[in-house]
């Protein structure tokens, strides 16, 4: 099983919309897919018809498990979702609450944990990120064999991203696994001197570790999001879709062969 996590401490750059469009591909590609929903606002979970405010079962619940002491059992929380392959562990408003417990020992692998008793059961698993460094994301960090950073092309898009893969090069440290990472500029336009200078500037700092192309910016995206399916079910002949399956393709390269 493969654990691709989608992450950037930015709001807005595309996370959940790269995590969503990633899962219906690879479901697409008849692959076994489980999307997790780590964002305590819980975008993706309402993307796909669930209110993150009404859940019972969701990520939080395996934090909770860990701090009683209870076994880790996530299959009882993954909800099955409208496109075939594609199952959902999703978010609840409390998820929010987890971030207390960032010191407590041990809580930095809940989500590897609890995703290696899944492993027979997904081929990938897609994680979408908070917009915060915190246990949510170090947790995703943990837990991925595989890094994807939307940056949003336009200024300041680069603020804090040092921070981050700094961090996600301490945990792989500590864990002794090299994690690719794949910086992806999105909601590229092409016209704009904004998204252009970026790209540059991304690929002059980061260098191969920036895709070597761009998601543009492409309304189908939104009106995916409003119908409630995934880009590649919903508009699967659209720029944006055809990008993110270029991209899928550099990802199921770039992943390590074991794992
Ligand atoms: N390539 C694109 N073209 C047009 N709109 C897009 C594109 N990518 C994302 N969007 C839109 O931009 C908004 C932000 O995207 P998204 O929610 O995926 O970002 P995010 O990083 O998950 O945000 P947050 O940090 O708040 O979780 C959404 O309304 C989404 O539909
Ligand atoms: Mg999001």
């Amino acid at each position: 099983m493969k654990i691709w996590a989608i992450s950037n401490q930015k709001g807005g750059v595309g996370k959940t919309t790269t995590a969503i469009t990633l899962g219906g591909i690879l479901a697409n590609r008849k692959f076994r897919v489980l999307l997790v929903d780590m964002d305590p606002h819980g975008s993706l979970t309402s993307y796909l018809g669930l209110n993150p405010d009404e859940i019972s079962f969701s990520v939080y619940n395996l934090f909770q498990d860990r701090v009683a002491g209870r076994m880790l059992r996530p299959e009882a929380y993954v909800v099955n979702t409208a496109c075939e392959g594609m199952a959902l562990l999703p978010s609840s408003t409390a998820l929010a609450t987890i971030e207390r417990l960032a010191g407590v020992g041990g809580m930095g692998l809940v989500m590897a944990n609890s995703l290696a008793l899944l492993k027979d059961q997904y081929d990938y698993v897609v994680l979408d990120s908070p917009p915060m460094l915190g246990a949510l994301m170090v947790n995703a960090l943990a837990a991925c064999t595989q890094l994807v950073v939307p940056v949003l092309s336009e200024f300041l898009a680069v603020q804090g991203l040092d921070r981050m893969l700094n961090t996600l090069e301490m945990i792989a440290r500590s864990r002794k696994v090299s994690i690719p990472c794949t910086i992806v500029p999105t909601l590229f336009d092409r016209r704009t001197r904004a998204s252009q200078e970026t790209l540059e500037k991304l690929k002059l700092r980061y260098g191969s570790r920036v895709w070597d192309q761009e998601i543009p910016v492409d309304t189908r995206l939104r009106e995916a999001s409003q119908a409630g399916l995934p880009p590649s079910h919903y508009a699967p002949a659209s720029r944006a879709v055809q990008a993110y399956s270029n991209l899928t393709d550099h990802l199921l390269q770039n992943d390590p062969p074991t794992g």
